[in-house]
């Protein structure tokens, strides 16, 4: 397999570009506007940037990477032509995923498998293709040339051999696959970290902890222990019969199920929107967006080789 597509230069998709490109594939990477394209490409440039001051890429690649396997087109036909994996990453949004796959079932070669990164969705559900065996969710993290998981999930009629070629296209990129055995919304690592959310909304509205006291708790607790232990083998080291104990402590109640948190829509009110708009829950000064990703991915990396160096991540 040589040509992939990713539809969607967002977010996800200008980096999901990028790590096939690195891994020897040549790749169409689409969406709906040049400008769009343009900026994935600023994007993939500073991000190889990163890696190479990691030591972790050759800076005489990135004109190979950059321009000569990533092709940029606004034209869905062309970019899917030739392509054996396309791999959707757009909007977030049913409707706007199901005509997507109709039109990538109409324009693939027949024998293209058609991935979607959906986070939630089950696409199962309500995509119609002529090929239900070709279509699968791989689901990767942000950002995803730094982050090493990809949950991989089969829908019921997706074929053992498309998720054993997906399997070895994702571990052949370096990449540490997970596959789930049937659609569960939020996959694994998306459902524990909402777990977690629905308690930071719960500490916040109800003014228990201020967003540093928070992050202040998970960094030098827990989140510490988190990269060495998971959370499951946390529970051995805690010992499983306090483990049980703690489970029948009926003082403990979890937050309500809500559809909105009165902390977050007041950031929104106020324009706050994150790291995109130089503030949300924190400030970040003067700090361009790239300039404040640049520096998380520095810290990633640095923690992710460490973490190798350590026998904890492959
Ligand atoms: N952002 C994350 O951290 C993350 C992590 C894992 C999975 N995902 C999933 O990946 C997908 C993309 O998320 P994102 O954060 O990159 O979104 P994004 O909004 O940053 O990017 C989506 C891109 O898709 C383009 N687009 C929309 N409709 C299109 C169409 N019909 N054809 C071609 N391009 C189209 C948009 O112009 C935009 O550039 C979503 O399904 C999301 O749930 C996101």
């Amino acid at each position: 397999m040589d040509n992939i597509a990713i539809i969607g230069a967002g977010t996800m998709g200008h980096a999901l570009a990028q790590v096939f490109a690195q891994g020897g594939y040549q790749v169409s990477l689409h969406d709906l506007s040049e400008e769009i394209l343009q900026q994935a490409r600023r994007l993939i440039d500073a991000n190889l940037d990163t890696l190479c001051g990691a030591g972790l890429f050759d800076p005489a690649e990135k004109t190979a990477v950059l321009d000569e396997r990533i092709t940029y087109t606004t034209d869905l036909t062309t970019a899917v032509a030739r392509s054996e994996l396309v791999v959707e990453a757009i909007v977030e949004d049913r409707e706007a995923k199901k005509k997507l796959f109709a039109d990538l079932d109409r324009l693939s070669p027949p024998g293209a498998i058609l991935a979607s990164n959906t986070s939630y969705l089950d696409i199962y559900q309500f995509v119609e293709t002529k090929r239900p065996g070709k279509v699968i969710i791989t689901h990767w993290f942000a950002p995803p040339h730094i982050v090493p998981l990809v949950e991989i999930v089969p829908g019921p009629q997706t074929t053992p051999e498309t998720v054993a070629t997906a399997k070895r296209i994702i571990d052949g990129l370096g990449k540490q696959t997970i596959v789930l055995k049937k659609f569960l919304p939020g996959f694994i690592a998306n459902r524990l970290q909402a777990a977690l959310s629905r308690e930071v909304y719960h500490l916040l509205d109800n003014g228990y902890a201020t967003p540093e006291d928070i992050d202040k708790a998970t960094k030098a607790s827990f989140g510490l222990r988190i990269p060495i232990l998971g959370l499951v083998k946390r529970l051995d080291f805690t010992g499983l019969d306090l483990v049980q104990k703690v489970l029948r402590n009926k003082s403990y109640q979890p937050p309500p199920v809500i559809e909105r948190s009165e902390s977050v829509d007041a950031m929104v009110f106020q324009g706050r929107l994150g790291v995109k708009a130089g503030r949300g829950f924190y400030d970040y000064g003067e700090a361009t967006t790239g300039e404040i990703l640049r520096e998380r991915d520095v810290k990633l990396l640095k923690l992710r080789e460490f973490l190798i160096e350590l026998g904890e991540l492959d």
